[in-house]
């Protein structure tokens, strides 16, 4: 299983130095061999502990360059990060990024060969018109990318669900997962409002191989606990 942290613009680099010695403990002294994922901001990027990987939010699709306010592959370099997250729904529907930037990010960061965790969901409106048109709009976010990419993770988070405390039944989650698993053999993660108290439930269901969590997993106890989760599922 994948367990994803994404902090978007919370923490300092203090409390993300304090978060990850305190997750990397957790998973030493549990022998967690599940994939565990962080993503700081870009303030409090470093270089990943033994259990902890540490990605990227966000980043231009050069080495470097005249791009005000973007970081490039040179300084993800720095700290030998190779993890991205790419298309997440903040970046496409608050930053305006459309998904012809997004398919060159990919296909930039594929080159480098870097564990590509693409973004995926549909808002609202999308949603309302039925499973049909949410499979047609999943479709169009695949526009540019390659699917068989070897380090590829999808992230399936619908839009209307990130940070609202509201979420598909499992039932969907299984339903969309299930579909998004014929078009790619790439671990498929949920997110949207997961909390630790219901981390389990997604984690349990098929095609759903690990969470990606925003607010939920702010607080590094609360992450430990669906690690912890996701080490029981397995029968460990
Ligand atoms: P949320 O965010 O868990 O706060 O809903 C998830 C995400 O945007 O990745």
């Amino acid at each position: 299983m994948i367990l994803a942290a994404n902090f978007k613009s919370n923490l300092t680099r203090a409390k993300t130095e304090e978060y990850i010695k305190k997750v990397q403990k957790f998973c030493e002294e549990n022998t967690i061999s599940d994939e565990v994922m962080v993503f700081p901001p870009a303030s409090a990027l470093r270089q990943s502990s033994l259990h902890v990987s540490v990605g990227a939010q966000n980043a231009f699709c050069v080495e470097n360059g005249a791009y005000t306010g973007e970081l490039a592959l040179e300084q993800l370099k720095e700290f030998d990060i190779n993890t991205i997250l790419i298309g997440h729904s903040e970046r496409r529907h608050v930053l305006g990024e459309s998904q012809e930037l997004i398919a060159e990010k990919f296909a930039y960061y594929k080159e480098q060969g870097f564990r590509i965790v693409y973004c995926i969901g549909e808002p609202l409106e999308v949603r309302e018109n039925g499973n049909r048109a949410l499979l047609d709009y999943l479709d169009a976010q695949y526009k540019g990318i390659d699917l068989s990419y070897a380090n590829l993770v999808i992230a399936y988070e619908p839009v209307w669900a990130i940070g609202t405390g509201l979420t598909p039944t499992l039932d969907d989650v299984e339903l969309i997962h299930g579909s998004i698993r014929e078009d790619t053999k790439a671990p498929i993660l949920y997110g949207g409002s997961v909390k630790a108290d219901s981390a389990r439930l997604f984690l349990a269901l098929d095609n759903v191989d690990g969470v990606l969590v925003g607010s939920g997993a702010l607080n590094p106890d609360d992450f430990c606990s669906m690690i912890a989760d996701a080490k029981k599922l397995k029968g460990e």
